[in-house]
């Protein structure tokens, strides 16, 4: 068996395990709302119309932040349209999804589920067809106390309180030229300057997003963010970053190793804002918004699209997970983690049915994916400091990105509950022996080994008829002796290991 080694110290610190790395993502597509987190009608529905098993099923997930309308969707999306009585409502075509939006759920209905749900709402405002009259009345309507007619407008619909929400996307992936209202960088760096000034001016406690590349792959990667970067800095908080892994081609080992692109990805974006800094003498860092990542069975997109006329709520990009898929999402949050000290949001693309850890039938049950897993584990025990690691360990050839490490891993400490929890990747299709250094940590005593192992079944999935076929297993726990301990990371691997110094 190949062997690993791993030396933790809290010495080596790289920032607070952010809450808010643990977001979501609700879009209007496909059976996300309608059928999704919204189905009057269904068996668990309350008077809402909102699920309560996909409610449920997302507290459970740990989620902590959820981004909203869209995605494309939003980039030409009218937020009046979504307010009022739902009688009133107009139906629309939705360009972005060739889909008919009945607007039967809009801002009022995501604010009650996100209060619900218990998850910071993450609103984003066009700036596909619209611009900065239509992003401040939005702000206005949704975050000032009263007495403007926006304001009283949304308390007449009987929100008396302003919902305050804090996080605002300034319009969705307007470098890609599949986007409804597509721009160049100069275009919407000056517009999204614009608004951002005139967002602060109604709220200056709002924490603003410029979007960054729709991908890395873009013609444009980094040369955009640079140049929408100059005109904006100074006006926002983050910029966004949005990344997917396609395993359609079959490439096993390269998918396995998606998590060191997202790596890389987040270096140049890091490099890109700080060279921007730089230039415009800002000592204030920029952090990324990570506000779409996923595994996405991407090259099945176009087929769900040609099939089909405009329908409503239609089954779109309800991709079912294998194992491979939930150790890959499980990776990549140990990257996300990693990066804690410039990753300040991230949002995995989407909740419910599109892309996403709940999948639901319309008028039937919901039930887990693979990936849900790995998320809810890992917002569960990373708490407290992320630790830098530093693996030794082998390597293999990908494909895609080279030479990689067989392991991957990341730390997180809870100094004040005395914890330790070790997030290991084994993506090897054989059983890595780890050793593990914690003298760093003194006092610290066997915890629990808990494995989401994909080597024996790697395309198993989680299906309405088997639901929990895919999960994490208990396996014999680490012993620690002399402040050593080794333990097997089965072959394929997604791991949590946990210490602790009590009793
Ligand atoms: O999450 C699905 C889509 O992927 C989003 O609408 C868009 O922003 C991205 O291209």
């Amino acid at each position: 068996m190949r062997t690993a080694q791993l030396t933790i110290d809290p010495a080596f610190a790289i920032g607070p395990a952010d809450r808010r790395l643990f977001g979501s993502f609700v879009e209007h597509l496909g059976r996300c709302v309608y059928g999704g987190v919204f189905e009057p009608g269904h068996p668990t529905a309350d008077d809402h119309g909102f699920r309560a098993d996909v409610l449920d099923m997302t507290r459970e997930l740990g989620v902590s932040v959820v981004r909203y309308p869209g995605g494309n969707f939003v980039s030409g999306y009218r937020w009046e349209d979504g307010v009022g009585p739902v009688a009133d409502r107009p139906r629309r075509l939705d360009l972005a999804w060739k889909t008919i939006e009945t607007n039967a759920f809009g801002l009022h209905e995501f604010m009650t589920w996100a209060e619900q749900a218990r998850v910071e709402p993450m609103m984003a405002v066009n700036l596909g067809t619209r611009g900065v009259q239509e992003a401040c009345d939005l702000l206005e309507y949704a975050n000032h106390p009263g007495g403007t007619a926006l304001s009283d407008l949304r308390r007449k619909h009987g929100a008396e309180r302003p919902y305050g929400v804090r996080l605002w996307c300034l319009g969705n992936e307007l470098d890609g030229p599949w986007q409804v209202g597509h721009k160049t960088a100069d275009e919407y760096g000056r517009l999204a300057a614009e608004t951002a000034r005139a967002m602060k001016l109604i709220d200056p406690s709002v924490s603003l997003v410029a979007c960054g590349s729709s991908g890395r792959g873009m013609p444009t990667f980094a040369s955009w963010e640079a140049t929408v970067l100059e005109h904006t800095y100074e006006h926002v908080d983050y910029v966004s970053a949005h990344t997917y892994y396609d395993p359609s081609d079959g490439d096993r080992a390269s998918m396995l190793a998606s998590a060191v692109d997202m790596d890389h990805f987040i270096n140049e974006v890091v490099a890109t804002a700080d060279h921007v800094a730089a230039k415009l003498r800002q000592r204030r860092k920029l952090k990324i918004s990570f506000d779409e990542w996923n595994v996405w069975y991407q090259s099945r997109l176009q087929a769900d699209l040609d099939q089909r006329g405009w329908v409503e709520a239609p089954a779109l990009i309800e991709d079912t997970y294998t194992a491979v898929d939930a150790v890959v999402v499980g990776d990549l949050l140990l990257t996300l983690l990693r990066h804690a000290d410039r990753v300040g949001v991230a949002c995995q693309a989407q909740l419910a049915n599109v892309i996403a850890p709940i999948r639901t039938r319309t008028g039937g049950p919901a039930w887990r994916q693979s990936i849900f897993h790995p998320f809810a584990l890992t917002a569960r025990y990373a708490r407290g400091s992320v630790l830098r690691t530093e693996p030794v360990g082998p390597t293999y050839e990908t494909k895609r990105h080279g030479e990689v490490p067989v392991l991957d891993s990341v730390a997180v400490h809870d100094e004040e509950r005395g914890e330790l929890t070790v997030f290991a990747v084994n993506r090897d299709s054989t059983d890595l022996e780890l050793r593990l250094d914690l003298r760093g940590l003194p006092g610290l005593s066997a915890g629990s080994h808990l494995t989401l192992a994909a080597g024996d079944d790697p395309s198993a999935t989680n299906t309405e008829a088997e639901p929990d076929r895919v999960t994490p297993r208990t396996i014999t726990p680490p012993t620690v002796d002399g402040g050593r301990c080794t333990v097997r990371l089965p072959a394929i691997s997604w791991n949590v290991l946990r210490f602790t110094t009590r009793p």
